[in-house]
């Protein structure tokens, strides 16, 4: 899985602008599956039927997101200076200093107005991007192209340091799920969705087209385990965390209670999660069409959103043995 997830988390694929990722996924998973197909929004949705004669088959969804939070040029200024703005949660204070990439090929880095007050945030309006024009006829960059931000995938032990872990880790574990998923009583759907960062658009018109019974989204969760991080249960390296609420979404009881006692019974280590802050797909999947049972898997993560995101080796195998237990036997919700 860490090949994987070393190409994954180096490709560049900002909300809308999935691409790239959507490529890889594709490859991966076409012998994999019995059908895929790419939405209008550009959702994969690729199916594993249930086995011959299988009883109790539940439809089910799992999805991970393809695309990561970005930046977008809104000026470019006489001297070649460009300003721009965010795509999906793209903060000040991990911004300043970035590289980035943009999908024309261009590259640039974040830079800042006078400093003010040495410590404090700026806000991203007080930032450009230098590409290393000397004049706005020489910037490779014009109003509207796309970029993310630039960051080798690195390890430190079991500690794996990338940007885009959100959601590359959980489209990683979708893939590695499938690989090891032989068989399974369920019509089971894997998609891997786009432009959750931007407010999960992706995944709603995804579900929509599926209408599955049960659905389980699968993201990071920031932790409570750093120095005077918030008070939240999650920590890394203990296991996948199950969702029971965030700030968009509450997950169904009865599916948080299947996950809950298939790990148990599974004997694999997991975490209550109560995440105050952030969203994901699931938020969206929930309310779709007459309503779906929706509940989250998360892989813990450290500094969400930055371009150093940290995930732990072990939650991510734990997670993949998690999906397998639960789509290799009948679901009692
Ligand atoms: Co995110
Ligand atoms: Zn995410």
């Amino acid at each position: 899985m860490k090949p994987l997830l070393k190409t994954l988390t180096e490709t560049y694929g900002p909300s809308g602008y999935e691409d790239a990722v959507r490529k890889i996924v594709l490859k991966e998973i076409k012998s994999l599956v019995d059908e895929v197909r790419v939405d209008a929004l550009g959702n994969v949705i690729a199916r594993k039927k249930p086995a011959q004669g299988a009883k109790a088959s539940k439809k089910i969804m799992l999805a991970a997101h393809m695309d990561e939070i970005g930046v977008m040029v809104s000026h470019v200024d006489a001297k070649g200076f460009a300003r721009f703005t965010n795509i999906g949660g793209t903060f000040g204070r991990y911004t300043l200093g970035a590289r980035v990439q943009f999908l024309n090929g261009a590259k640039g880095i974040v830079a800042h107005d006078r400093l003010e007050q040495m410590d404090s945030p700026l806000p991203l309006s007080k930032m450009y991007i230098d590409t290393g024009a000397t004049s706005k006829k020489d910037c490779p960059l014009k109003v509207g192209d796309v970029g993310a931000f630039e960051r080798p995938y690195f390890e430190m032990g079991d500690r794996l340091v990338a940007k885009s872990m959100d959601d590359r880790s959980g489209v990683a574990v979708l893939i590695e799920t499938l690989r090891g998923l032989k068989s399974t009583p369920h019509d089971v759907y894997f998609v891997f969705t786009t432009q959750e960062e931007v407010g999960t658009r992706g995944a709603g018109p995804a579900a929509f087209g599926i209408d599955p019974e049960i659905a389980i989204a699968v993201d990071v969760t920031g932790t409570g385990d750093t120095p005077a991080s918030f008070k939240m249960a999650m920590e890394l390296g203990k296991g996948p965390c199950v969702k029971i609420r965030d700030s968009g979404h509450l997950a169904d009881p009865r599916v948080v209670e299947w996950m809950i006692a298939t790990a148990e019974r599974a004997k694999i280590p997991y975490q209550r999660e109560v995440l105050l802050f952030g969203t994901t797909d699931a938020r969206a999947i929930q309310a779709t069409g007459p309503g779906v049972l929706t509940g989250t898997l998360s892989i813990p993560c450290r500094y969400v959103h930055s371009a150093s995101e940290i995930v732990d080796y072990n939650d991510l195998k734990n997670s993949v043995k998690l999906l397998n237990a639960l789509l290799t036997k009948a679901a009692n919700v």
